[in-house]
């Protein structure tokens, strides 16, 4: 017989003379006549009652079962009396598949996240990091069911580059040669010449944009940032929506589009998992998520929000600079306090944006937008792409990017170059928000950050 996953037999209609379970014991209590267990499998966030009479054949291995410990149920789905659940397994057999010692380092009911973080490799087994988990999957799968539906090409674009997308030289490099030299001659390399990991697959996506229409890509990017802060880490997940005749509006609906969709679908289909969140992490969860989807997201120039955080009063740590970088703490001031909601920044000074951003008619700002959420700042960066030939090498002159290593990429402006809009959106930044979690460390299976590469 098969085993059945708990999350299945708690959507039961009817009692089941047989069913088989397997999982991990979250706590156990003994009285003279009966053990009961609390049998958790990962399918969802429930556990589901195990009740092993002392008659049964093995009920002295039973006793010894701890928390954390491994088992297999065969028994009879019954309806139970007790308070918060529909259904309990009374057990005619429990097998013992292993023992957890006591030096099981899950033992109480809530941990710390920091002490979680030492024990990466074990705390997918509590419950929040199971429901975070359980959830992490989900969006990524409602990611491509959104870009599917909408008729985008899924595009794998290289882990492995030569280019440096971004151009701010935050890249790991990927070699062959002996680590030690100082001055390391590329041409003796792997490649022939230097290589990275990506940090962005944006210009590969631009030529896919500009044969298959609409393309999107999903996938690991690295960064090289010596910054240890709550909203970065060196390997992420950025999905990448890059689309042939759009504009900077047309970009924008997009984004708001596909953030609204993905709450939408977590509220919808993790329910049980995304009320852990708003129970026990964030209380005001409930009240951001039906803002993200109800509300109409703001639009904003970066000049008017450069004059608004000046005119704020408010104190900040690092001065607002007009024409400068905007600071986490002011993107989230934007969001949290002024507008409430999120808002889209465009139209940034060309001096602090890529090479690649399609350059506006006053000379200065480029068709830049950044997309700013409460409680984390920055969740999307992105723009309309400079489509004009010699606007495009000029561009290249300006920040010091040479011609010949970039031929492809100006090829497609020779070539039937139209006029198109892309972003990328961080998938660990977009669960910080629809959870709550306020560590990016902690939305990240095994996360790699400076000094960092434990597990
Ligand atoms: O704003 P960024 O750097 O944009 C790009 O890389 C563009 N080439 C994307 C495009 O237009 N196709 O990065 C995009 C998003 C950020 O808004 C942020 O959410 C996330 O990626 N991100 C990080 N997330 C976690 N850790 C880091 N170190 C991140 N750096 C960027
Ligand atoms: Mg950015």
């Amino acid at each position: 017989m098969e085993r059945v996953k708990i999350n299945r037999l708690l959507e039961s209609q009817k009692p089941i003379d047989k069913v088989i379970v397997k999982g991990w014991v979250r706590t156990k209590r003994d009285s003279k006549e009966f053990s009961f267990m609390e049998l958790n499998d990962g399918s969802c966030l429930k556990n589901i009652q195990i009740i092993a009479d002392s008659q049964l054949e093995n009920y002295s291995q039973i006793g010894a079962i701890t928390t954390g410990s491994a088992v297999a149920v065969e028994g009879r789905l019954v309806e139970s009396p007790g308070k918060g659940q529909k259904w309990e397994i009374h057990a005619d057999k429990v097998d013992v598949i292993s023992i957890a010692p006591e030096d099981y380092p899950l033992q109480k009911k809530r941990h710390s996240d920091e002490f979680l973080r030492t024990v990466a490799h074990l705390r997918p087994r509590t419950n929040k990091y199971g429901a975070l988990f359980r959830i992490r999957s989900e969006m990524a799968y409602a990611i491509h069911k959104f870009y599917h539906s909408k008729g985008f090409r899924y595009l794998h674009t290289p882990i492995i580059t030569g280019s440096d997308c971004e151009g701010a030289g935050e890249m790991f490099r990927v070699t062959t040669l002996n680590p030690t030299l100082e001055n390391p001659n590329f041409s003796k390399d792997f490649f022939g010449c230097e290589a990275n990991l990506t940090v962005s697959g944006q210009l590969s996506a631009e030529m896919f944009a500009l044969a298959l229409g609409d393309v999107y890509t999903f996938g690991p990017t690295f960064r090289a940032e010596n910054s240890n802060t709550s909203r970065h880490v060196a390997e992420f997940w950025m999905v990448e929506p890059e689309m042939a005749f759009c504009d900077l509006n047309g970009n924008m609906d997009h984004a708001q589009e596909l953030l609204k969709y993905l709450v939408t679908y977590a509220v919808e289909n993790c329910s049980d998992d995304i009320a852990l969140f708003t129970d026990f992490v964030d209380k005001e969860l409930s009240k951001l998520l039906d803002t993200l989807i109800n509300e109409e997201y703001a639009r904003i120039s970066y000049n008017d929000a450069v004059e608004l955080l000046l005119k704020s009063g408010k104190k900040f740590e690092y001065k607002v600079v007009k024409g400068g970088d905007l600071q986490s703490e002011h993107e989230r001031f934007l969001a949290e306090e002024y507008f409430k909601k999120p808002l889209f920044l465009i139209n940034y000074p060309k001096e602090i944006k890529a090479f690649y951003m399609r350059l506006n008619d006053d000379g200065k700002s480029v068709a830049a937008v950044d997309l700013l959420v409460p409680r984390i700042g920055e969740l999307i960066g992105g723009s309309q792409r400079e489509e004009r030939l010699d606007v495009l090498q000029k561009r290249l002159e300006e920040v010091g990017l040479s011609k010949e290593q970039y031929w492809w990429y100006l090829d497609s402006r020779r070539f039937g170059s139209v006029p198109h809009a892309g972003f990328g959106m961080g998938f660990e930044r977009l669960l910080m928000l629809i959870t709550g979690i306020t560590n990016i460390r902690d939305v990240v299976p095994f996360p790699r950050t400076p000094g960092n590469i434990d597990f």
